[in-house]
């Protein structure tokens, strides 16, 4: 039965993030730099919030966008952060995990033949989405523009066919953040195309030099613009899978119809205990931000110190250095490292062919694994350039 099986679905291949990190569990005294969640456990008051929702028996469907209170939530939040504001009623949809409101969505806009543009190296789940839907990504090379998408190389990129424009700041893999300058002009270019723009900000909360900026607040986009978002990373609530997805009425109420026909609705008691951690645990971020920014400050400096150049990651818990001088590619080095030295890391081959000659480290992890895994990255390095 297999030759029955969709073509499409047989060209999508195992993320390469996964690969790594299922290998070196195999060894007792491996390192894990892959991972792609926060090594923090979730709030105690969201626990609680969602093991009384159990308790008291909430734990049925909800509304198909989610519980209005949650949506409310959604949008203080916003609000209060950010300044933009959507209508809980009839412009957000809670999802389970930004993953799936980022199916929810391209699903909604994409048909055969169309295209959509995304800079990279990016996050490979974008992809293989927008293949199901008979779509093709065309994607933007920033590996030579220290990883900030040219608005020119944007604007030249556009055809007939293009769908939309997929964003990812602050970006995994490459940690980078976007001044509100840089912003501008992409905006600049987007404002003129009736094409969609969909911008996942899932690592909002998780920047480190001055303030986030959403393209949420340029009312130019106003229509066009899908904002993805959840609470996986921000409150370490991987597991809780609680996204959402906000966007004008008339775009939304379609998006709604996916989602539902998918998956109804998002569990009942992690909405209640989204409810507790967008409300009322508002520090949580900043607290795993002075955390991620040692960490990072640590990494740095041992790359630096071994010869490894990388940009400072302003965003996000992940590093991207390149390993070119090294003459192995990156899934060589990968494999090596964590052959010779029991050291996961993902390959940035794994983030699109733009990513070749680099890999990305994630410093969502203690100060103590990380110190060990670049002192073996250290020694593995010397035995390879000797
Ligand atoms: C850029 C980006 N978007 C979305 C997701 C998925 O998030 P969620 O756990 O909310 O589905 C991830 C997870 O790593 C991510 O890196």
């Amino acid at each position: 039965m297999i030759n029955k099986v969709n073509e499409r679905v047989k060209s999508i291949s195992v993320p390469g993030i996964r690969i790594f990190a299922n290998q070196v569990a195999a060894f007792e005294d491996g390192i894990n730099l892959t991972i792609g969640e926060p090594d923090f456990s979730t709030p105690e008051r969201v626990k609680q919030a969602g093991i009384d929702a159990i308790t008291n028996n909430l734990t049925g469907y909800s509304h198909n966008a989610g519980l209005l209170e949650l949506r409310q939530s959604v949008a203080n939040f916003f609000e209060d952060t950010y300044g933009f504001s959507y209508d809980p009623e009839h412009e957000i949809v809670i999802t389970i995990g930004a993953s799936e409101g980022i199916d929810s969505v391209l699903r909604t806009i994409l048909t055969e033949g169309d295209e959509v543009i995304i800079p990279a190296p990016v996050y490979s789940a974008y992809e293989p989405i927008v293949h199901l839907s008979g779509a093709t990504v065309t994607y933007l090379d920033t590996s030579e523009t220290d990883f900030f998408p040219d608005p020119q190389k944007l604007s030249q990129l556009i055809t007939d066919q293009t769908k939309a424009v997929i964003l990812n700041y602050p970006s995994n893999p490459t940690g980078v953040t976007l001044s509100k300058e840089r912003m501008d002009e992409l905006v600049n270019v987007l404002k003129k195309h009736d094409i969609f723009v969909i911008s996942d900000e899932i690592y909002s909360e998780n920047t480190f030099s001055g303030t986030h900026h959403s393209f949420a607040t340029y009312p130019e986009l106003g229509d066009k613009l899908f904002l993805l978002h959840g609470l996986s990373k921000s409150h370490a609530m991987t597991g809780w899978r609680i996204g959402y997805v906000l966007g004008p009425e008339q775009l939304m109420e379609h998006v709604l119809k996916v989602h539902l026909h998918n998956a109804i609705c998002a569990s009942l008691p992690s909405q209640f205990a989204a409810i507790e951690a967008l409300e009322n645990c508002r520090e949580t971020p900043k607290q795993m931000n002075s955390a991620y920014v040692e960490r990072r400050d640590y990494v740095y400096e041992r790359l630096k110190n071994m010869g490894l150049d990388a940009i400072k990651p302003t965003g996000a818990f992940y590093i991207f250095p390149s390993i070119q001088k090294t003459n192995l590619s990156s899934l060589e080095f990968a494999e090596q490292l964590l052959e010779k030295e029991h050291v996961a890391v993902v390959p940035g081959s794994a983030f699109t062919e733009f990513g070749e000659g680099y890999i990305r480290i994630s410093y969502a992890n203690s100060m103590k694994n990380l110190k060990e895994g670049l002192d073996r990255m250290e020694r593995f390095l010397n035995a390879i350039m000797a």
